[in-house]
């Protein structure tokens, strides 16, 4: 969407993953703090984003959206002001339909402007747009009224699509949104995040700067996947310039965890300003290359082990867009060293785990 935001895919946090329906403004206010001083706001992480669950149940007599009472008693404008001192941006949820999804608050359906002007009002950054009880009204005349609503609103507001790929969003939602959920909703499992990988990966061609494919949020630290495995989702999601945003509860983080989101090389291959999504390039069974290319001639590459026991997996440069001759620097981007390499390059990859390359022609 030509709206100026998302030139590059947006970084933050959303409070589903981990809390579903238990959220307060206390929790906003102690993540944005958390964002801020484990340095994860100036590595790009900006959108601090509330999920379903934070309005009453009924609008109020002129029609407009409440913040629930005893649970965000001080008002979003007051949690956006506090964000915005901190250098964050904040975000809201509503839904394409008459309740959002876990019914406990109205949707937006048929109040699309008065919404938009709501959340414009209350300086809010970031809208996701859920797909719930949407008394089967066409889907894209849904989603196009609250992006047009939100136009009229006369604040930038990011405007991220959530109906789940039902309609083939990359074919027509990128004059509509900034990103548009590929797939349903991820689990905090290797199942589900391979799954989603894939069925976002088949419409690469369509992301770009301004609009991008969502494969969902991160579940990184949420505590389903080994280190590698979370490793690997990390990569991915950065090669496939998906928004990264966290899932877990960043005020209490491992080291680990804290150590995977915070790699700014890996990050550096997702906000690359190309803004090409890189994907699937070649498997052999479950030992598979994912490559994209870069600004300045570079390309970047993940080795992904899918299978179940230790090989070695080998890019042909070929295969890449690079020719298979040439030599490159290649920057290991978790072991955070460069090594030379002439024509292709092989890595011992463990179980589940991936190698994450940067490679620069000499
Ligand atoms: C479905 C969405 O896909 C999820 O990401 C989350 O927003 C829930 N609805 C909230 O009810």
């Amino acid at each position: 969407l030509d709206n100026g935001l998302g030139r590059t895919p947006p970084m933050g946090w959303n409070s589903w993953n981990h809390f579903q329906c238990s959220i307060d403004e206390k929790l906003i206010r102690e993540t944005a703090d958390s964002m801020v001083s484990t340095s994860l706001s100036s590595l790009g992480y900006k959108y601090i984003n509330i999920d379903d669950c934070w309005g009453e149940s009924n609008r109020d007599s002129q029609g407009n959206l409440v913040p629930k009472a005893s649970t965000f008693p001080s008002g979003i404008k007051s949690l956006a002001d506090y964000v915005h001192g901190k250098g964050l941006k904040l975000g809201i949820y509503s839904d394409a339909g008459t309740q959002t999804c876990s019914k406990t608050m109205p949707g937006s359906l048929g109040h699309e402007e008065q919404d938009a002007n709501t959340f414009a009002s209350w300086e809010v950054d970031y809208l996701k747009y859920d797909n719930c009880n949407n008394q089967n009204v066409n889907l894209k005349g849904r989603y196009k009224n609250m992006s047009q609503a939100l136009l009229k609103s006369g604040r930038s507001i990011f405007f991220s699509l959530c109906e789940w790929g039902q309609e083939d969003p990359a074919t027509w939602a990128g004059s509509v949104g900034n990103s548009w959920r590929t797939t349903g909703d991820i689990e905090d499992s290797w199942d589900s995040m391979t799954s989603r990988a894939d069925l976002n990966d088949i419409w690469a061609s369509y992301a770009g700067p301004g609009g991008w494919n969502d494969p969902d949020m991160l579940e990184v630290g949420n505590g389903g996947m080994t280190i590698e495995e979370y490793r690997s989702h990390f990569s991915i999601w950065a090669l496939a310039k998906a928004p990264l945003l966290i899932g877990c509860d960043v005020r209490f983080m491992s080291n680990e965890t804290l150590a995977i989101l915070s790699n700014s090389e890996v990050i550096a291959v997702n906000q690359d300003k190309l803004g090409v999504q890189g994907k699937k390039v070649k498997s052999n069974g479950n030992l598979e290359v994912w490559a994209g290319p870069l600004s300045g001639g570079k390309v970047a590459v993940v080795l992904w082990n899918r299978g179940s026991s230790q090989a070695s997996i080998t890019v042909d440069f070929a295969d890449i867009g690079l020719n298979s001759s040439s030599v490159v620097g290649a920057r290991d981007l978790w072991k955070h060293s460069t090594t030379s390499a002439k024509g292709k390059l092989t890595a011992t990859t463990a179980s589940h785990a991936s190698k994450m390359y940067v490679l620069t022609p000499k």
